[in-house]
């Protein structure tokens, strides 16, 4: 028996990952970078052991069934053929947010499974290697590997460290506005955006550019140039699932007031700056010192429920805990 426990920290994307340039290995079309989120994590243990039976998957307390299991099972399996084994595994996983709100949990969620498994599994992997594995679930999920800032370039198979929290200490305000019907997920939003939507090639176009933007921002600590970078890549992606058909809009009337909000802080003179992923929630960057003041003011716009403050996040972390 091996068992292996792992943390991984969720990422807010600044420069967005949309649409994929190979559905088969799930390669990004597009290069994104992302903040990695300290106050958002997922914890999993897998154990392998020769006596189970079958795989068990448990998510937040109960047994996962459908497509959030085959989507374990199928990154197990890729590990086991890595170490060539065939051992059945035990899951078990906990996010420390609600994951019925509708913040994505993918991407912690498949980072900390990704090590848990590859770490049980007795392989020495480096981080970036584990990043792979944790990419072939979800894109987002192989920026989750590291702390502070990371990258995952267009067709890239891993993510890369960008720079530390030290270097750029910056501090995001999460306003979870009401939902509204059933979201459509990311893999079918994308393949529908890019298969049906006339502003599919133009955001593909311009993403890079904005990549670009993000990486020299951080790399000069320049708050307002991110800033635009974010705000810009967060709107040109979701313009290009709009022109879907049909289309795609995570929009709710809170998200535009919480986008309204944001607009007025800036004229205000705080540096606030809006990005929003496939739901209606908004995320807002700002700084460590303005984050409270940010927060207190979303709590007052019609239709926010609750705003989650936190700093940017640490490396995913493992412990053996027996062989
Ligand atoms: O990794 P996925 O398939 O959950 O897609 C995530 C896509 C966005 O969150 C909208 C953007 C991003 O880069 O994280």
């Amino acid at each position: 028996m091996r068992i292996a426990r792992a943390v991984a920290h969720s990422n807010i994307a600044l420069a967005k990952y949309w649409g994929k340039a190979d559905t088969e290995r799930n390669l990004p079309a597009v290069p994104s970078l992302s903040m990695t989120l300290d106050a958002l994590k997922t914890e999993t243990t897998v154990c392998f052991d020769e006596g189970f039976l079958q795989d068990e998957v448990n998510l937040d307390g109960a047994l996962a069934a459908g497509k959030a299991r085959s989507r374990v099972i199928t990154l197990l399996d890729a590990v086991r053929l890595r170490a060539g084994i065939s051992t059945p595994a035990r899951v078990s996983t906990s996010n420390n947010f609600p994951t019925a709100a509708g913040l994505a949990s993918s991407a912690s969620g498949f980072a900390a499974l990704a090590l848990a498994a590859v770490h049980a599994a007795g392989l020495e992997f480096g981080r970036e290697d584990v990043s792979a594995i944790a990419r072939q679930a979800s894109a987002s999920a192989a920026r989750s590997l590291f702390g502070g800032y990371a990258t995952l370039a267009a067709n890239g198979q891993r993510a890369q460290a960008l720079a530390s929290a030290e270097h750029f200490p910056l501090s995001m305000a999460i306003a979870l506005t009401v939902m509204g019907p059933k979201d459509v997920g990311s893999t079918e939003a994308m393949q529908l955006t890019r298969s049906t939507s006339p502003y599919y090639s133009a955001w593909v176009e311009a993403a890079p550019r904005l990549f670009d933007d993000a990486v020299n921002a951080v790399k000069q600590r320049d708050l307002a140039a991110l800033g635009a970078a974010a705000e810009q890549s967060a709107l040109l992606m979701h313009a290009s699932m709009m022109g879907a058909s049909p289309p795609i809009l995570y929009f709710q009337p809170a998200t535009l007031a919480v986008v309204a909000a944001v607009r007025e802080l800036r004229v205000r003179g705080t540096l606030a700056f809006f990005t929003m992923d496939a739901g209606p929630h908004v995320k807002v960057l700002t700084t460590p010192g303005a984050v409270e003041d940010v927060a207190n003011v979303l709590r007052g716009v019609p239709g926010v429920l609750q705003v989650i403050t936190t700093g940017i996040g640490p490396d995913a972390s493992v412990q053996v805990e027996a062989t």
